[in-house]
């Protein structure tokens, strides 16, 4: 028999999670394919009903469909349109009585892997099958391939391949080694907290322990018990006398987030640890000595704070001896990819899903994106585009409106309307504010405002935009 050395093992097992889907209205004929199709080693799943078949592709489980059509219908290749719809990536085989070349190139330009003329020349449907397999199983040893790249690429759980972000590693790399401060300057998203986190980790220190805090999200004095601790009946609520920070990272780290936003008295009090290697609790007269290691982060120009009298000298000096930049992400469009495969990875395994990649053209419009909530706002895209994708392929229709429907090059010509200023000042905050995922305090950050401002001019502007419900882990 012709076929029966389709039915090696090893044919078999390469071909068994293609799961075909015969789709064919004349039950006869879907059966002797079907027949014919187990001979050559798969396990076909044969049916009669388009929604059954579309069922199938939408969930996954058949890649590989072979698709009965009669070119003399109204719209002979609505099958075929709506199937790729489901899932971008799954491979069509089209075969039909009325073969004409114009029909063939057609299902063709449509997306179609292959398009057969009825009856089935079955060695031609063995090569086609063959062909179509041997590219499934090339994605995935080029998917295993990939993956032992990004362990590669890996740094800490931070990942880069560009020049900047190697040379970012790099000079992480060194200076953790040494009992220094140090600086990280970069945009909201870009990765600070996780070079921090990196640093630490790679220090001598890395027994110790390591505190974060984000000086931003607090008023002062919160802020200052937090960081220094406060004994019993410091102000009212202190009802038991706490260690700040200092005191429980001592010998380790402290993080401090968003530095510049810290008051000038503050300040002061950061420059005596640095300086003095001392902390007061709030409320106690007794001074303490700590030893720890400062990383702060910033997303504004310390310099230029300086030179308006917001930040002072001499602490910036003491923080930014050693100062690492973390460029933003339109700076290092070829770490994209990586990072898409990296949060794909990321949030398959946290959703249970198995979405292989991104189609060609989510690709593209991905790389044109500006990006100005940086890594962030990638892994956002990409945690929600998993839970509402429902083929093996991410598509545009996956991603936020914002980033559909935008041609980045031509939107500021094209979208011009001679508005006034309170007007761009509204549609400008309420565009933020959506890429925040509604989070008010990280949109002041990115406009560069205080809270308090961005509350006042929400108030003005009748905007009232609370967090979606189902923002990631990584929306702070
Ligand atoms: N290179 C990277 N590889 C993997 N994940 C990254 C990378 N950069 C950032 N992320 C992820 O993006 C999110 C934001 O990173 P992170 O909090 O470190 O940024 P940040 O610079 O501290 O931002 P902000 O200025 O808003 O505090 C986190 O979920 C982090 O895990
Ligand atoms: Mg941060």
């Amino acid at each position: 028999m012709a076929y029966a050395t389709y039915k090696s093992v090893e044919v078999a097992t390469l071909h068994t999670s293609l799961t075909p889907c015969i789709f064919d209205d004349e039950p006869l004929e879907r059966d002797s394919l079907s027949a014919l199709i187990s001979d050559i080693g798969y396990e076909p799943i044969p049916t009669g009903d388009p929604e059954e078949a579309l069922r199938l592709i939408r969930s996954g489980r058949s890649r590989l469909v072979l698709a009965s059509i009669h070119m003399q219908n109204s719209a002979p290749f609505e099958f075929l349109d709506r199937a790729l719809r489901c899932d971008p990536g799954v491979h069509l085989i089209v075969m039909t009585a009325d073969y004409t070349l114009d029909n063939a190139l057609e299902a063709i330009r449509r997306g179609a892997t292959d398009f057969l003329p009825k009856p089935v020349d079955h060695a031609r449907l063995k090569r086609t099958l063959d062909e179509v397999a041997a590219l499934y199983d090339q994605r995935r040893r080029v998917r295993a391939l990939e993956e032992q790249l990004l362990k590669d690429l890996e740094f800490h759980g931070i990942v880069g391949k560009s020049p900047a972000m190697l040379e970012v590693f790099d000079f992480a790399r060194k200076v953790a080694r040494h009992y220094t401060n140090v600086l990280l300057v970069g945009a909201t998203g870009t990765g600070k907290e996780l070079v921090a986190r990196a640093i630490h980790q790679i220090s001598p220190v890395s027994q110790q322990r390591l505190a974060v805090c984000n000086c931003s999200a607090m008023v002062d004095t919160l802020l200052e018990s937090q960081l220094f601790g406060h004994v019993r009946g410091a102000f009212t609520g202190a009802t038991d006398t706490r260690p700040g920070l200092f005191e429980y990272a001592n010998g380790g780290t402290v993080f401090l987030d968003e530095v510049g936003e810290t008051s000038l008295p503050m300040q002061a009090k950061l420059l005596r640890v640095i300086q003095n290697r001392e902390i007061q609790r709030v409320g106690s007269p007794e001074i303490k000595q700590v030893n720890v290691r400062l990383i702060a982060a910033t997303n504004r120009d310390l310099r230029a704070e300086v030179l308006t009298g917001r930040f002072r000298e001499d602490l910036f000096y003491r923080l930014s001896s050693i100062q690492i930049r973390i460029p933003s992400l339109s700076e290092r469009l070829e770490d994209i990819p990586l990072l898409v495969q990296f949060f794909l990875k990321k949030y398959n395994d946290a959703y249970g899903k198995n979405i292989a990649g991104l189609t060609r053209r989510t690709q593209t419009l991905l790389l044109q994106h500006p990006w100005p909530g940086n890594v962030r706002e990638l892994e956002n895209v990409i945690s929600t585009a998993c839970i509402t994708a429902t083929g093996d392929f991410i598509d545009i229709s996956d991603l936020p409106e914002h980033l559909q429907h935008r041609s980045p090059r031509l939107a500021n010509d094209e979208d011009w309307h001679p508005l006034s200023l309170d007007e761009v000042r509204k549609h400008h905050i309420q565009k933020v504010l959506q890429m925040c995922n509604g989070n008010r305090l990280r949109a002041a950050q990115i406009l560069g405002i205080g809270r308090t401002s961005l509350y006042r001019y929400l108030k003005r502007d009748g905007l009232d935009i609370r967090p979606h419900t189902h923002s990631t882990g990584a929306a702070a």
